[in-house]
Order: C-alpha cells, then sequence, then structure tokens
C-alpha cells in the first residue's frame, strides 16, 4: 500500500511512527506493508517510490522544519505542486493531516477531491473538508468506487463512528448526545473550582497543550459541531453540514452558573446533540451521574437506541498518537475490503 502523507505534524509524524514500529505486526498481521512514499508539509515534498526512510525524514523535519530538505527527493514547493503531486502520484491510499479550516476546507478539500477524482483512497484526521462538503464527498467516493474513512476525526483513537456502523447493525439509533471535545470539556471542569474563572482555566488548559495558542475553534463550539456533522452524516445517513448545526460556545459561561449546576447535583458540559429533525452544540446542565458526564479532557458519546437502550462509550478524545492508531486502523479496514 503506497502512502501519500498531507500534513506531517502533530498527527502525520505520530503516524510515521507507528507504522514504523508496527511494520512487521501489520505484515505478519494483515498481510500488507503500508508504505509512505510522498510526504509534503507546508513548504514542500519528499518522495521516494521504494518508500521513504522514516527516521531520516523526521531527522530532516526537526532539523530543517521541512521535508523539502530530505536527501535526494525533498522539493520546495512551487504555486500548484500540492494537488498536482496528489494527481500525479500512482499511490494507492492519501492520508490528509493538513490543519482543520471551517470558512473553505482548504487545503484538505482539494487534497481529498483531488485524490478520489484520480481514484486514490482517503484516509482524513482533517474535519473541516468533511464539516463543509461532506455529503458530497460520500458521493465523489462511491462514484469513484474509492473510499472515504474519517475514524479519527472523532474521539482520536476512541472508537466512536466505528462502533456505531460495526456494532450496531439492525439497530435504531434515534438520538446522539455527547461530550466531544476535551479542551471545552477541561477548561468546564476546571471552573468548578470557585477560583478559576474562564480566562483563567483556558490559560492553564494552554499552558498544558491542551489548548491551541487561537483557541476559537474549540471554545466556541466549531470542533464540536464539526464532528456532530461527521457523525449525524456517518450513522444516521442525514446529509448535513456545518450551517445546519445551532452553534453555542462556553466563553460567556460565568462560574457562578456551574456553581448553581453543582448545587442541583448537576454540571455545565458543551453537548452536541443529534435528535430526530435538529443537532446542535451548546452548553448543557446535565446530571452528574449521567454516563455521558465525564470529566477532564475525556469524550463521552450516549447512542440512544430504540431496543437496546442507551449505550455509552468514553475514552480519549484527541492526541496525535491515539489520532494516528484511527488513521492505521482506517488502512487496514481498506486494505481488508480493496485488495490495493
Ligand atoms: N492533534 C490532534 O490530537 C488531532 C486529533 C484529531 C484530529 N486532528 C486533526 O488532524 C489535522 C492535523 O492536526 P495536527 O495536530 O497534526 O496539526 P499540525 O501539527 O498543525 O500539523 C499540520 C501539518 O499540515 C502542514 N500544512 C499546513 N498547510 C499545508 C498545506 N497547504 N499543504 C500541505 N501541508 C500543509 C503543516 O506544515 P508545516 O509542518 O510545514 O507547518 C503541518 O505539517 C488537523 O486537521 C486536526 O484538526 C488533530
Amino acid at each position: 500500500m503506497r502512502i501519500i502523507l498531507a500534513g506531517f505534524g502533530t498527527v502525520g509524524q505520530a503516524l510515521t511512527k507507528v507504522l514504523h514500529k508496527d511494520e512487521q505486526r501489520i505484515v505478519q498481521a494483515y498481510g500488507f506493508r503500508p508504505q509512505l512514499t510522498t510526504i509534503v508539509d507546508s513548504q514542500g515534498s519528499c518522495f521516494d517510490e521504494a518508500g521513504l526512510d522514516i527516521p531520516l525524514v523526521l531527522k530532516t523535519k526537526e532539523k530543517y522544519g521541512t521535508v523539502a530538505k530530505y536527501p535526494g527527493s525533498g522539493h520546495r514547493n512551487d504555486g500548484n505542486s500540492r494537488t498536482r503531486i496528489i494527481s500525479d502520484s500512482e499511490a494507492e491510499v492519501v492520508v490528509e493531516t493538513t490543519p482543520t479550516n471551517y470558512k473553505d476546507g482548504e487545503p484538505g478539500l482539494s487534497n481529498i477531491k483531488t485524490a478520489l477524482s484520480t481514484r486514490k483512497h482517503v484516509v482524513t484526521a482533517n474535519k473541516g473538508p468533511l464539516a463543509l462538503a461532506m455529503p458530497a464527498l460520500l458521493e465523489l467516493a462511491r462514484h469513484r468506487n474509492r473510499q472515504l474513512r474519517f475514524s479519527g476525526t472523532v474521539g482520536g483513537g476512541t472508537p466512536f463512528l466505528d462502533f456505531a456502523a460495526k456494532c450496531m447493525p439492525g439497530e435504531k439509533i434515534a438520538r446522539i448526545k455527547g461530550i466531544l471535545n476535551g479542551t471545552t470539556n477541561y477548561i468546564l471542569t476546571r471552573m468548578e473550582n470557585p477560583s478559576l474563572t474562564f480566562q483563567k482555566a483556558l490559560a492553564e488548559a494552554q499552558k498544558k497543550g491542551y489548548a491551541e495558542k487561537d483557541p476559537t475553534h474549540d471554545v466556541e463550539g466549531f470542533d464540536t459541531a464539526a464532528k456532530i456533522v461527521i457523525i449525524a452524516n456517518w450513522v444516521l445517513t442525514k446529509g448535513i453540514s456545518l450551517r445546519d448545526i445551532k452553534i453555542t460556545g462556553i466563553s460567556k459561561i460565568k462560574p457562578q452558573e456551574l456553581r448553581k449546576a453543582q448545587a442541583s447535583g448537576a454540571r455545565i458540559k458543551l453537548i452536541g446533540r443529534i435528535e430526530e429533525s435538529s443537532a446542535s452544540v451548546r452548553p448543557e446542565e446535565i446530571q452528574a451521574d449521567d454516563p455521558t458526564c465525564v470529566p477532564d479532557t475525556l469524550n463521552a458519546l450516549t447512542f440512544s437506541t430504540e431496543h437496546a437502550g442507551d449505550i455509552t462509550l468514553v475514552g480519549p478524545g484527541a492526541g496525535g498518537e491515539r489520532t494516528a492508531s484511527a488513521i492505521v486502523r482506517d488502512l487496514v479496514s481498506i486494505r481488508k475490503e480493496y485488495a490495493v
């Protein structure tokens, strides 16, 4: 399996390390060897048809900040070269790990469209293109008879999407609700401490590396909303995008509101919710003994089913290595379905 990796940051580098470490295990267990033949970052790319030397490419990135300096085959970008690299390549799979962009989905959207249009399977950790255009991208994949997979976009390594798709055939899932963003959950958990305002809790989350320097996507609810779009389309075949979701973030929450909720045995959490005919993201009061009510950076998702009752999955929701694990799961699934 020849792979183009677009984006070589936290998730991209973690994926290369996991693939390098687990290579023999994957060959033995699944009968194929995933080989990174091209890696692209914001400045350039490197290529080796026989498979890139992973320790060398990681060392190059660390030393020079770009894979364009990879000995022998590193190149700086020129204009349109990113999508041309994808379309001209003979690789079977594109793994998309460029930054999430909720305005126009780029550069991930063009990368994914180009890959599917030139009959390559796609595994994306990048939510932006799915949040904006998931129904159209699934249709393009179906039309080209290729796979579009995205396990790492929701729940990091916790298999929320696979659980619903693979473990519950035949059951009707009526509603879904959950905590899908570790950063905001950490902030709200810390704000239960009376002396911590939103700003202080956010600063603490940034110091610990849970929140980005620009935390807008997380605290204003866009990250949760993008995940709700992905779940709604994949698990409930809703055909929706980000603009169909009512979104309220947590930046205006006051410590007094949290304390009032606590006094009545509840907590305030940023809840993503999919009902029969609507979907929303907003801070909600939720009883402390509800299984969805998890603390710190944990994620939890509750599926309300017609016959089996409420089923809740809990796990860590992000992190480079965990997301890499979800990407490997997707690569194995693609291999199982298609002899690539
Ligand atoms: N980190 C997580 O825990 C996590 C979990 C789930 C999903 N995700 C998603 O996975 C994606 C990657 O996350 P990350 O944390 O790895 O981000 P990151 O560390 O910021 O890495 C992004 C990578 O994309 C590269 N890039 C930027 N613009 C590009 C372009 N136009 N063409 C090619 N490459 C480009 C960057 O290049 P440079 O290296 O040159 O800057 C960098 O290598 C995001 O969409 C994120 O939302 C992340």
